[in-house]
This record gives structure tokens, C-alpha cells and sequence, in this order.
């Protein structure tokens, strides 16, 4: 499964990058929002550090079909055209999702509560949809099962579809996912580290470290 960050704040994904296996930068307008600065500066960034070949998902705003697909025009023009335009699965996105693929664009079915908009994407040909695990959940439905279910249809009709799963509030709900082998998921910085938070294995470690010291001194290890 690929492991995405859904954040736009440069040193956290320099930051991220550095130490563990990431496969890719999500975005959306909230989280430009929160970096307060243009978005394409910001996008750019992102761009540089991650290469060309990067996975860079960023979505479209508009609200009519032919807007999103002038916007995933422009979008892949700056960022490339690999970039992965995320497209709201309302009416009007599910129009523009059919044209921008047959013009051979990557496209992310963005904002998907259940498995019927999921399917009407994977039919529009997208490369991803990204169901909202945790907002499923705060609707009193299950975020996890509503994938599971997504993943069951996609494999039972053969679409090349895959899933982003996005909107995790904990490594619990990520490792669900994990064990049923859906495509990718995308977590916050929180999230993501937390997949290594664990004051046992700290402790484990620090102890291993000082059983070592006691035996060759402060500072020492298996370079000597
Ligand atoms: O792009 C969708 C995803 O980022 C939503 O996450 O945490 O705002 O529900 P959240």
C-alpha cells in the first residue's frame, strides 16, 4: 500500500521524506488554506522537492464540468502532467472526471462518502477514488467498512480503479486498511507519525543503548 502525507507545509513533508517510506504529497483547499500563501507557490515546492516523477495529488475548485477541466488544464500545465487532478464526485465532477480522461489525464475521484459514487468513478475511468474514512464515520456510518466495501466492488468488476483512502484520525483505522491491501492511503503529519509512536519500543531501545554503554562507556557502539 502506498503512504501518502495530506499536508502542504514543505518542512513537514522535507521532514517526513527524510526518515520514512513515503510515496506521495495529497493537497486539497483546506489544507492550501493553512499555509496562507499562493498555491501555486506552494505547489511548486512541493513539486520541486518530490521530482517529476512524484505523486502530487491537487484539486480542482470550480463548480461546472467544463471549469474543472480548464482548471486541470492549467493545474498540470504548472505542476505536470502526471500530477493527479482531484475531482469532487458531485454531477458536474463525474462529467468533467469522463472528459479529462479520455484527454489522458491522472484523475482522483475526490470527496467519496459511499461505494455508489465510488462506482459511478471507477465507470468514469479515474485512477483513484478517496473515500473519507473518519468524516464517514462522524455521519454515524463506518469509514472503514465503507472502503472495504469500495475495494470488494472494484475487485468484483475488475476496474483498474485504485483507493486513496484519506481523512484518518488514527493509525488504527490506517492499519485496517493496510491488512485488506487497498491501493494507497494518505494521513495527516499526526497521523503519520504516530504509525511510530510507541514509548515501549523508545524504552527497549534506550535500554539496549545503556546495557551497552555499561559495558564499553558513555558514548560508545559497534564502531569501536
Ligand atoms: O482530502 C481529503 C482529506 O484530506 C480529508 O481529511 O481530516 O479533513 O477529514 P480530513
Amino acid at each position: 500500500m502506498k503512504l501518502l502525507i495530506d499536508d502542504a507545509h514543505i518542512e513537514e513533508i522535507r521532514s517526513l521524506y527524510a526518515y520514512y517510506p513515503v510515496d506521495g504529497v495529497t493537497t486539497n483547499p483546506t489544507i492550501l488554506s493553512k499555509c496562507g500563501k499562493d498555491p501555486y507557490i506552494v505547489l511548486q515546492e512541493i513539486r520541486d522537492f518530490i521530482g517529476a516523477e512524484g505523486e502530487l495529488h491537487v484539486q480542482a475548485v470550480s463548480r461546472i464540468a467544463e471549469d474543472m477541466v480548464e482548471e486541470a488544464h492549467h493545474i498540470t500545465s504548472i505542476l505536470g502532467k502526471n500530477t493527479c487532478v482531484k475531482i469532487p464526485s458531485v454531477k458536474e465532477g463525474y462529467k468533467a472526471m469522463q472528459i479529462l480522461k479520455k484527454e489522458g489525464y491522472r484523475i482522483t475521484a475526490t470527496a467519496i462518502y459511499s461505494p455508489a459514487q465510488a462506482f459511478l468513478a471507477a465507470k468514469c475511468g479515474v485512477d483513484y477514488v478517496a473515500p473519507y474514512v473518519n468524516r464517514i464515520d462522524n455521519l454515524g456510518y463506518d469509514g472503514i467498512a465503507t472502503v472495504k466495501e469500495i475495494q470488494d466492488m472494484l475487485t468484483a468488476n475488475h476496474f483498474e480503479t485504485g483507493i486513496l483512502a484519506a481523512s484518518f484520525k488514527n493509525t488504527r483505522q490506517v492499519m485496517s486498511l493496510v491488512t485488506y491491501g487497498i491501493t494507497a492511503a494518505t494521513l495527516s503529519p499526526d497521523v503519520f507519525k504516530a504509525m511510530n509512536n510507541n514509548q515501549s519500543v523508545e524504552s527497549a531501545v534506550e535500554a539496549f543503548i545503556s546495557d551497552f554503554e555499561s559495558l564499553r562507556g558513555k558514548g560508545k557502539t559497534m564502531l569501536y
